[in-house]
């Protein structure tokens, strides 16, 4: 199963304020930048318990009838939502993976600040896109986190857009999500008093 992310941050990098509010994420000519055909492509969607609770406010159903995995290790009362089809799952992000593709799911959507730098640590994301609002502002819930080891990106595309919007597009593959051995690495690096030198680590 493919995993992707398509997330609106700030300049700084922030998906939310740090009491949760989106504002900043609406720019003044709000136009399509992919969101649509992204979500068209995706067969399930998975985000954090705390994403949900935000979501929940915004009282229409966001996701439609696109199946939807809330992940908390609490009880949580779907009652309010009409016509969506919901569950909860909780665990190691290999295992819900793997429960996911049993069910025959090829391309997930996942969301939220906390849930994507888990299934990011596993090594189990293979898409982000990201786009930019230009704004800077100062505080809130990172998209980005402490990472257990590099993890390195294939730049597929970066688009700009009139609104001020830059969006990045990157590819993870299954070689850089895999955890690497440690290797010798020859570092290059330069003395004032004996100019250019070598060393091994
Ligand atoms: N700008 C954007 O595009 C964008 C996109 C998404 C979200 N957001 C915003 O980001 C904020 C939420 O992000 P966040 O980082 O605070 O939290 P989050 O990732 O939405 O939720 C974190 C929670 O998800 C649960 N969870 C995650 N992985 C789990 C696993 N493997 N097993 C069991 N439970 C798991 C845990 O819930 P429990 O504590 O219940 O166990 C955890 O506390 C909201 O303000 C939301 O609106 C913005």
């Amino acid at each position: 199963m493919k995993l992707s992310v398509f997330c609106g941050v700030s300049v700084d990098g922030f998906l939310a304020r740090p009491n949760h509010a989106l504002d900043f994420l609406d720019t003044d000519q709000q136009e399509p930048h992919g969101f649509e055909e992204f979500y068209a492509s995706v067969d399930v969607v998975m985000i954090g318990r705390k994403t949900f609770e935000i979501v929940l406010t915004f009282g229409k159903w966001f996701y439609g009838k696109k199946p939807v995995v809330v992940l908390s290790s609490h009880p949580l009362d779907f009652s309010s939502i009409e016509g969506g089809v919901v569950e909860r799952m909780s665990g190691e992000p290999d295992e819900i993976v793997k429960q996911l593709e049993g069910r025959r799911f090829k391309h997930a959507y996942i969301d939220g600040g906390i849930t994507i730098q888990r299934f990011l640590a596993a090594g189990l994301i293979d898409r982000l896109v990201i786009t930019r609002v230009p704004v800077v502002i100062g505080a809130g819930i990172p998209l980005f986190g402490p990472v257990p080891r590099d993890i390195s990106l294939r730049h597929v595309a970066t688009r700009s857009y009139n609104s001020g919007l830059v969006q990045s597009e990157y590819e993870i593959s299954a070689a850089s999500r895999r955890p690497q051995e440690s290797k010798k690495t020859t570092v290059a690096f330069r003395t004032k008093a004996s100019g250019r030198k070598q060393r091994t680590k």
